[in-house]
């Protein structure tokens, strides 16, 4: 377990914004995509941070730059695997954390049909590893990194939290598996909290440029892949499958820009107190969009058109995940304020000024110099 600590201790520097009731977050897989994201606002509100992550997919360079957006520092980063629970419950021991955001996790659709194994042992493993951290250290609280993708199949029209769930790959398993053991544990120890979001299809980056979603290797997702086309990396996109029962043949989903995702896990956390037990809640803007869709608004918004050839379905993919979004809304007033152009307009920003990812920036944290 690697450990960092900015040079000086919590002080709040300028920016800060009015506080939520003061409490310490532990973020895991806080460097990923969403996660970082989410450390931005939640610094942004006051809340105390401390992070979490095996960079499996990420990097360390990213806390620099949270902490340059926000203009604060995050209280902690721990380089640690979820599994650990003997790295995990030193964390727990040295800080005083109050409730859990959990995103470390495998994340891909595709991989999972050739990773099942992996998929399962860290997305459930890391998971359980995590509860019985929490509940050895009298921790209760959770928002859990729930998917669409559980939905599976359930077929079309929009989903509401309570249609059956029928998950096609070891991705949408591991995820609605996890959602099982949330809810029993909460059902039998009901000093548990779980906040489950599922996640429809977060893309886009933070407007200043300065984070994004920077796959290690191959982007297994559309939106990082289409990106990669644009700026030259890759030759040409593959639309996977345009056979479906849908408006253009291709697949359709309801993407959400991740500035509002992470928006949502703030507003999660403020409500985490307002009933026990475990609550689900969708998190999508609501309107299906297909990849030829995307492709075109990327097309856009970067000023050429996307190559793209269609080649055979993607294994465990399914034509349409559209969000009944109204849960949230009604229990929390929030909604989803972005379109599909600013989802691309922003990706777009982050893959010009970072065309290799985070791979060019500078190592330390508070020592990057990025795009002006
Ligand atoms: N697609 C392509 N070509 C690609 C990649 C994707 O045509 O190179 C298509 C897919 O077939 C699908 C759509 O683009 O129709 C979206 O695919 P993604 O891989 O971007 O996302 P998924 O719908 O598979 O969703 C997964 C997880 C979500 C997660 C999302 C973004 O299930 O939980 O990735 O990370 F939010």
């Amino acid at each position: 377990m690697t450990h960092s600590e900015p040079d000086h201790q919590r002080g709040l520097a300028g920016g800060a914004r009015p506080a939520s009731p003061p409490s310490t977050v532990l973020v895991t897989g806080g460097a990923g995509f969403i996660g970082s994201h989410t450390c931005v606002e939640l610094l942004d509100h006051g809340y105390e941070l401390i992070a979490v992550d095996n960079y499996s997919n990420s990097t360390p360079q990213v806390f620099s730059r949270v902490e340059r957006i926000a203009d604060r520092f995050v209280g902690a980063v721990y380089e640690l695997d979820i599994r650990d629970r003997h790295a995990l419950s030193a964390v727990f021991d040295r800080h005083s954390v109050d409730a859990v955001v959990h995103f470390a996790a495998h994340k891909a659709v595709g991989e999972s049909t050739r990773m099942p194994v992996e998929y399962y042992d860290t997305n459930v493993g890391g998971t359980t590893a995590l509860l019985r951290t929490m509940r050895e250290h009298g921790v209760h609280q959770l928002v859990f990194s729930s998917s669409s993708s559980v939905y599976g199949d359930a077929g079309h029209g929009s989903l509401s939290e309570d249609t059956p769930a029928r998950p096609t790959s070891p991705y949408a398993a591991s995820k609605w598996l996890c959602e099982r053991i949330l809810d029993d544990v909460c059902r039998r120890l009901p000093e548990f909290t779980v906040l489950c979001l599922r996640y429809f299809n977060p893309v886009g980056a933070h407007p200043s440029g300065l984070l994004g979603e920077a796959p290690v290797g191959v982007p297994e997702n559309l939106m990082p892949y289409v990106a990669q086309v644009a700026i030259g990396l890759r030759e040409r996109l593959h639309v996977f499958g345009d056979d479906y029962a849908t408006v253009d043949g291709t697949g359709i989903r309801d993407y959400i820009h991740v500035m509002d995702t992470a928006e949502a896990h703030r507003v999660a956390l403020d409500h985490l107190a307002d009933a026990p037990g475990m609550h689900v809640y969708n998190l999508g803007v609501g309107r299906g969009r297909s990849v030829l869709e995307v492709v075109e608004a990327f097309g856009e918004v970067s000023g050429s058109p996307i190559p793209y050839q269609i080649v055979g379905r993607r294994p465990g993919d399914v034509a349409e995940l559209v969000a009944d979004a109204t849960a949230a809304a009604r229990d929390w007033g929030w909604q989803a304020t972005r379109d599909l152009i600013d989802m691309c307009r922003d990706a777009w920003r982050f893959q010009q000024l970072n065309p290799h990812g985070y791979a060019g920036s500078a190592g330390g944290r508070n020592a990057m110099s990025g795009p002006g």
